[in-house]
Formats: C-alpha cells, structure tokens, sequence
C-alpha cells in the first residue's frame, strides 16, 4: 500500500499527497497491483550527446572569477526553492540571480558549491534533484515527482548542458554539515541549505560574498549583452501591442494593458523582469503602481513602465508616456518635452570614464530649469538643485543598473556603483520623470494629475553609448506619428 512506496527515501524527500491524488481517488489506498504496474513499462528516455547551453563558456569565466576572489573557501549558492502561494499552490518559481549567473541553470532546489582544492582553485559541483525514482512511486506521488510537474534533467544530462558535474542535492545538506573549513553562501534562498550551515558562516563574511556577486555583474559580457538587446527588443514588440488595444483598454481597464503586456512577455520570454506599472491619468504620478485596475480615459496619459525578462533571465526596464487618444494636449506636451529634454542630457552623460551620477545630475539639472521657467520654483536653478528643490516633482534617481534583476547590482558598495566610474559593458536606465500629485496645490490646476516618464536601456560603449530601446520612438512628435500608424 501506499506507505510500503516509500522505503528508501529520506523523510523530508518522502512523495508528499496532493489534492490531486486525493481528487483523482489515488489517496488513501493504492493496491499492491497498482503500485507494481506504475513501477514498470516505461522507455528509457535519457537524453545524449546534448550540446552545451549558450552561456556555459561565460558562466565558466564568472565562476573563475569567483573562485579567485575567495581561495580556499567553501562556496554555496543555492537557486532557491518554491514559495508557497497558499495551502499546495506555489508562485512560479524564478531561480535566484547569484545561482543562475554561475551556472546558467534554473532548477528549484539547485545549489552550486564550489569546493577549495587547495590554497587556490576549487571545483565547482551543481546539486540538482534528480530524475523521479519510479521504484519507490515518488515521480506519480509526490506532487513534485515528474508526473505531476514535469520532467527534469537526469544529472548526467544537467552535466552536459551546464558543463559543470552534477550531483543529487538530497546528499547535500549532510554533506555541507559535515564539511571542515571556511564556509560562505549567499543568503535568502534556500532555508535547508542555510540550516545545514547555521555553525558555520557569518552573517559579515556572506555579506561579502553577496556584494562581490553584485559587483561582478555590473560589466556584461557579449552574451548578455545579446541577451538585454533580446529582452528589450520583445518589450518593443509588447509595447506596440499595447498601442493597438487601447481602445479596449478604455472599455475595460488598465488590466487590458496588463495583460496584453503579459502575453508578449511569456510568449517571448520567460516572464515579466517586475510588476508592469500600467498607470494611466493621475496613476502616472505613483511611481510602483501595479495595483493596474482604474479607468484608461481619452484625454490622458499612459505611463507604460514594463520589461520583458529572456528565457535567461535579462530583463528590459522601458518607459513611455502616451497620450491615450493619439494626441498630446498642450500641457501634456510641455511636460513631455521637458522630460524629453532632461532625457537627452542624462544620455549625453553615459559615456566611459564619466562619474555614475553625471548623468542624474545632467538631468536634474535641465527640470529644475524648466521648473524655474514655468515659475513653480524660484530661481536661480543653482540654489533650487543646492537644495534638491525641484524633487518635489522629479521624486526619484535618475536611473539604475539594469541586467538580471531589474535593478541590478543593488548589494555593490557605494564606491563601486553610486560613486563610481562607467565602463563599457555596462548597462543602465535614464528615466528622468516630473510628477505633478493630483491634489499638488503649489501648481496650477493644469498641471495636476500628469505624470511623465521617459526610460531607456543604455548601453556604455567604448566610445559612448548605444540606446538598446532606440526602437521605441521617444521625442512627442515621433510617439503621435507612431501610435497613428500602429491604430492605422
Ligand atoms: N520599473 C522600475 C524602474 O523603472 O526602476
Ligand atoms: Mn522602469
Ligand atoms: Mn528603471
């Protein structure tokens, strides 16, 4: 019966019931012939011969990198596990950046150790669940055997697409309690895994490790850069398929836009890169909001903030304004242009060698220009930036690191990332924005209830830079003839 199905299997591995089981009768009993016909008559489907994944030479050159930086120290990196939605239901999983970084892989339950050979070097190891045993009934009873959610690689294939050995990761948390030595991991993921090491590591020692793996990524290489010109080029794509269902963004909502996007990015990619903020009228003036359900009306705006992330895990961050019926009104356009303007400074900016910040000052510095032009500051617009004045309607940074995670790089030290230099091979955001809040009473009521934001993904090149979301028109003019040739 259905206990004697588990006898090898460790208790926390054990095939777990599901409500599927108990749905399709299988739970409580399973009979004896059941149980002995499920065991047998399945082809052997091991898979051989199988080329390298795209990024297995780069992820070689990172984790040389990192085995550098920490000689004769332990090192682990677990992928993450699946996150309970409610009660058996769980989030889609997304394997944890460190993890898939290193090995390109994005299983649950995968950790990457990679094991000190000496004073310098290690090995690197990816613990990875195995094929489903048929034996024991774990791949049709437990609600993450193969039946139920799929099949996975067997470890010998893992090994040849990830070009890194493989072994099962139900061995691991005994081994790692039972290692000697320095000991550091990358936190937040796998709570097993940070059990097994409890004695082990320090907080300040991980943190080190977490910081470096953010560094590392600030200066992409050449299949990531493919890689975010990918994401960005489906985000175009899904931002034109906005355009053409406005009309039925009108009659429903903003979730139309949401969901239109959505499609896009799980058609082409893997997911979303974040929450699509589809905020039209005064919603444009709440920076994260996702929230996604007020009314899209002729007349206002559109901020349309969304990414599409590749099946490797880069992600675009792209923004744009439009006006909802095709046409700026004047105000809008004021507002817009200005942005516009501010936009193109801060992409002057980007370029080897300058200060990270050159750009956000650049910007800065045409809004607050406008801002005193219009009179809804007092010059000169040296002591409005002196003191940061105009971010009442600019609210927030400039732009950011953007590759892997949307805001990319996010653990680097200050001297690394704020305060540091541009290299070619990094990528980042210029999203300069004014917001003027709905119930703002220190501006004319025109003003009111209009957000804009302009945000490109720029690219630091030898000699400059290169507008990976060019493909987006940016200046008012281009954006009208465009929405009018897409509503054609
Ligand atoms: N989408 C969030 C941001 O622009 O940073
Ligand atoms: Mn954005
Ligand atoms: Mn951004």
């Amino acid at each position: 019966m259905a206990d004697e199905l588990t006898p090898e299997t460790p208790e926390e591995e054990q095939p777990k019931k599901t409500h599927k089981q108990r749905k399709n009768g299988l739970y409580p009993g399973v009979s004896d012939e059941l149980a002995e016909s499920m065991r047998t008559g399945w082809a052997d489907t091991e898979l051989h011969g199988l080329e390298p994944i795209a990024q297995a030479a780069h992820t070689a050159a990172r984790r040389a990198a990192l085995s550098a930086r920490f000689p004769g120290e332990r090192l682990v990196v677990p992928a993450g596990r699946l996150k309970t939605r409610s009660n058996d239901t769980e989030y889609p999983f997304r394997a944890s950046t460190e993890y898939a970084y290193l090995t390109g892989d994005q299983t649950e339950n995968g950790v990457l150790v990679l094991e000190p050979t000496g004073e310098t070097g290690h090995t690197a190891t990816v613990y990875l669940l195995p094929r489903s045993n048929r034996e024991n009934g774990e791949f049709w009873l437990s609600g993450q055997g193969e039946l139920w959610v799929g099949r996975r690689h067997s470890l010998a294939e893992a090994e040849q697409l990830l070009g890194i050995p493989a072994k099962d990761v139900r061995e691991l948390a005994e081994a790692l309690t039972e290692a000697e030595g320095p000991v550091r991991a990358v936190r937040g993921h796998d709570s097993g895994i940070e059990s097994a090491l409890t004695d082990k590591v320090t907080k300040e020692r991980d943190e080190e490790l977490r910081v470096y793996l953010s560094e590392a990524r600030a200066v992409k290489d050449e299949f990531e850069i493919g890689e975010l010109q990918k994401a960005v080029d489906s985000t175009v794509r899904g931002f034109e398929d906005v355009v053409k269902v406005l009309d039925k963004a009108e009659a429903t909502s903003e979730r139309y836009i949401e969901g239109t996007f959505f499609l896009r990015a799980r058609v082409e990619g893997n997911d979303i890169g974040y929450g699509s903020i589809c905020a039209a009228g005064p919603h444009a003036c709440t920076l994260h909001w996702v929230r996604n359900d007020g009314d899209v009306r002729s007349g206002d705006l559109l901020l349309l903030d969304a990414g599409v992330e590749t099946h490797s895990l880069y992600t675009a961050d792209v923004t744009r304004t439009l006006p909802i019926n095709g046409t700026y009104t004047d105000i809008q356009r004021k507002i817009y242009d200005a942005v516009y303007e501010s936009q193109e400074a801060g992409i002057a900016a980007v370029k080897p060698g300058a200060k990270f910040r050159d750009f956000h000052d650049a910007s800065q510095h045409v809004l607050a220009e406008k801002l005193v032009e219009w009179g809804l500051l007092e010059g000169p617009v040296e002591r409005v930036l002196e003191l940061g004045l105009q971010r009442r309607w600019t609210l927030h940074g400039t732009g950011h690191m953007l590759g892997m995670d949307v805001h990319d790089c996010a653990a680097a030290r200050t001297e690394a990332y704020v305060d540091g230099t541009l290299e070619p091979g990094m990528c980042l955001t210029v999203e300069p924005g004014l917001y003027f809040q709905a119930d703002d009473l220190t501006v004319p009521e025109e003003y009111r209830g209009i957000g804009v934001r302009i945000e490109d993904d720029i690219l630091v090149t030898e000699d400059g830079n290169r507008n990976l979301s060019a493909g987006l028109p940016r200046t008012s003019v281009e954006v009208e003839a465009w929405m009018a040739r897409l509503k054609g």
